[in-house]
C-alpha cells in the first residue's frame, strides 16, 4: 500500500497550529460592575485552595500535600517555590521542583498558585539564596535613622531588584515552557507577606533621596492627600508620610518584577497581606503595630499606583474575630481589587467564614497548613496534622466543589451573598431584590425559642458560633442556599407579600444537573429552614399570592 507523507517543513507548521488550537487559554481576572471572576479555559472558576506548610516545596514533601488537599477536596493547591532553591548558584536554574510539582498536580487533578518567595518572605530575606544573604555590600539591608542596618532587604537596592527579577523571569518562563498547554498553574504571589516590623522605611541615603522628592503623580491621582495638594511625601502625606512611602517603595519593585514575569508569561498576579486592624477607622499612622510598607487596606490605593503589573492586594486571615473578618472582606473586595483570601486558619472558627467570603464573590480561598507534615502552626492554626485539620473546611468544600464553575459565574453576575454567625450570635439578615433572608442562630430544628423551657435553651453543639449561608438568587423568586446551623426565614420585601412554594434538598451531580433528594415541608419548614450541623444544599422557590 502506497503511503504519503507530508513535507517536514509543512508537518511543523501542521503540529504548531494544532498544538495552538488545543492550549487552553490563559488564566485571567475579567471585571464587570465592580465584581470579577478568574477565568480558567474561559470560564469562572472558584478556587477552593490548599495551602502547603512554608517547607514543603521539595518533592519529597509532596505526598502529605496532595493527601490532605484531596481529603479537603480542594481544587486548587498554593504552593511555596523559593528563589534560594530555584538559583542555588548565581546564574544557574534548577526548576527540577517546579517539574515535579506540575506533573504531580496534574496527576493528582489539582490546579496551582505559585507563591515566589524571593527578596521578601514574611518580611525578612529567608528565602533568598546564600549569595543574596552573604553579600550585604551588593544586595543592602534597609538602615535606620542612626544608619545601622535592619534585618529586611531594603527596596531600593538595585543589584537585589535586578538578582530576582532575573529568577522571577527564568521561572514565568519555565512555566510557560511546561504549562503552555494545560494551564495547570492558575496565578502567581509575588513575594510573600511584604514590609518590615519595627521601622516604618528605610533610612539610607539612596531612600532618604527619594523620600524628599515630589510625590508621583501616579501616586497623587490614587491615595488623596492628607497635609498638602502636592510636595514631598511629609508636606503630602504628614504623618502617613514614612509608611505611604515604604509602600510605595515596595509596591515598585514587587510591580517591576511582576511586570517583567508577566512580559514573559502572562498569568494574573497578587500580593499577600499581614493585616493591619481592620476597625482602627480612620487609620493612625503607624506606630510599629503592623509590616509598614505591606499591602495594608490603608494603601491599596499606592500599591495600584506603583505596582500595575499586581492585580490583587489580599487578606491572609488569622484572627477569627466575626468583625474584624467582615471589615477585612469589605476593605479588600472593592472594584479595583477582586476578593482573594490565600491564607485563613485553619481553626474550626475560621470554617463558617467561608460563607461569607464564597458568598461575597471572593474568586477563591484557602486555608493555611492544608498538609500532614508533622507540624502546626497553633495557634493560628489547629493543632491537628491528621485528618481532623479538614474538618471545618471540607463539609463545605464538598458542597461548593461540583458547582464551584456555576458559583463563580453567580458570583460574577452579582446573585450570590453569604454571612457566618457572628461572635454575638445575634441574627443577621442577607438582602436580595424583592426577598430577605432572616437569619438566626443556636435554635433547634423544631419550635420557637418564645414557647421557653427546652425550645428556649441553645442546641447543643452551638456553645462555639459556627453557623452560616451562602445564597445565590437563580431566578427573580428562587434561590439556592449552601450552610449550616443557621435557621433561615424568607421574607418578601416591605409592603408585599410572600410564601414559601417548595424548598427541596439535593445537590448537583458532575455534569451540574440538580439532582432532588426529598422535599422539605411540614415540620422541615414549620419552624423556617434549619440547616443542621453538617452543610446541606436546598433550592427554595418563593411564591407571591394574588
Ligand atoms: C502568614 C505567611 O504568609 C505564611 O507563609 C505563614 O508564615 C503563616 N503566616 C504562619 O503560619
Amino acid at each position: 500500500m502506497k503511503t504519503t507523507s507530508l513535507p517536514p517543513v509543512l508537518a511543523a507548521v501542521l503540529a504548531c497550529l494544532l498544538s495552538t488550537a488545543q492550549a487552553a487559554e490563559l488564566p485571567r481576572l475579567v471585571s464587570q460592575d465592580g465584581r470579577h471572576a478568574l477565568l480558567v479555559d474561559g470560564k469562572p472558576f472558584l478556587i477552593l485552595g490548599a495551602q502547603a506548610h512554608n517547607s514543603s516545596n521539595y518533592p519529597g514533601a509532596l505526598k502529605p500535600v496532595w493527601d490532605a488537599a484531596n481529603d479537603l477536596k480542594a481544587n486548587t493547591v498554593l504552593m511555596p517555590v523559593a528563589w534560594e532553591q530555584v538559583e542555588p548558584v548565581e546564574g544557574k536554574f534548577d526548576f527540577s521542583f517546579v517539574d515535579t510539582l506540575v506533573k504531580q498536580a496534574r496527576q493528582q487533578k489539582k490546579r496551582l498558585v505559585i507563591l515566589w518567595f524571593a527578596t521578601w518572605k514574611n518580611t525578612s530575606a529567608q528565602y533568598a539564596p546564600e549569595w543574596v544573604k552573604l553579600n550585604p555590600e551588593r544586595f543592602p539591608a534597609m538602615k535606620d535613622q542612626d544608619g545601622k542596618p535592619s534585618y529586611c532587604l531594603s527596596p531600593f537596592g538595585s543589584e537585589t531588584l535586578k538578582a530576582d527579577k532575573k529568577a522571577f523571569v527564568a521561572l514565568m518562563g519555565h512555566l510557560k515552557q511546561i504549562d503552555s498547554t494545560d494551564r495547570t498553574v492558575l496565578m502567581v504571589q509575588v513575594e510573600n507577606e511584604v514590609g518590615t516590623y519595627g521601622l516604618v522605611r528605610d533610612f539610607a541615603p539612596a531612600a532618604q533621596t527619594a523620600f524628599e522628592q515630589p510625590v508621583p503623580a501616579a501616586v497623587l491621582a490614587h491615595k488623596k492627600p492628607v497635609a498638602a495638594a502636592t510636595g514631598n511625601w511629609r508636606e503630602v502625606y504628614g504623618p502617613y508620610a514614612d509608611e505611604y512611602f515604604h509602600a510605595w517603595a515596595i509596591a515598585r519593585y514587587i510591580g517591576e518584577i511582576a511586570k517583567a514575569g508577566r512580559a514573559v508569561y502572562d498569568l494574573p498576579m497578587y500580593v499577600n497581606n499581614a493585616l493591619r486592624n481592620p476597625l482602627d477607622q480612620p487609620p493612625k499612622p503607624w506606630n510599629k503595630d503592623f509590616a509598614s510598607g505591606g499591602p495594608t487596606w490603608d494603601v491599596i490605593d499606592i500599591y495600584k499606583a506603583a505596582a500595575p503589573a499586581i492585580d490583587i492586594a489580599s487578606p491572609d486571615i488569622y484572627t477569627p474575630d466575626s468583625e474584624q473578618v467582615n471589615a477585612n472582606l469589605r476593605l479588600f473586595g472593592r472594584r479595583d481589587n477582586p476578593l482573594w483570601i490565600p491564607e485563613i486558619g485553619t481553626k474550626p472558627a475560621y470554617g463558617r467564614f467561608l460563607y461569607a467570603m464564597l458568598g461575597r464573590g471572593a474568586i477563591g480561598v484557602s486555608p493555611f497548613g492544608i498538609d500532614y507534615f508533622n507540624y502546626t502552626n497553633h495557634p493560628l492554626g489547629t493543632t491537628a496534622t491528621d485528618k481532623t485539620l479538614v474538618e471545618p473546611f471540607e463539609p463545605v468544600y464538598r458542597m461548593f466543589a461540583p458547582i464551584q464553575r456555576q458559583w463563580a459565574q453567580w458570583a460574577f453576575d452579582g446573585k450570590t451573598q453569604g454571612i457566618g454567625e457572628a461572635d454575638d450570635r445575634k441574627p443577621q439578615q442577607l438582602d436580595f431584590p424583592g426577598w430577605t433572608a432572616k437569619l438566626t442562630y443556636r435554635l433547634g430544628r423544631f419550635g420557637e425559642a418564645a414557647w421557653g423551657g427546652e425550645f428556649a435553651k441553645p442546641t447543643p453543639g452551638t456553645e462555639n458560633p459556627n453557623g452560616g449561608v451562602a445564597m445565590a438568587q437563580i431566578a427573580p423568586d428562587e434561590f439556592l442556599l449552601v450552610g449550616q446551623r443557621v435557621r433561615v426565614r424568607m421574607e418578601a420585601a416591605e409592603g408585599t407579600k410572600g410564601m414559601m412554594l417548595r424548598a427541596e434538598q439535593g445537590r448537583f451531580d458532575a455534569q451540574g444537573r440538580w439532582v432532588m433528594e426529598r422535599v422539605w415541608n411540614g415540620d422541615q419548614v414549620d419552624y423556617g429552614l434549619n440547616l443542621p450541623a453538617e452543610p446541606v444544599m436546598l433550592k427554595v422557590k418563593m411564591g407571591r399570592p394574588r
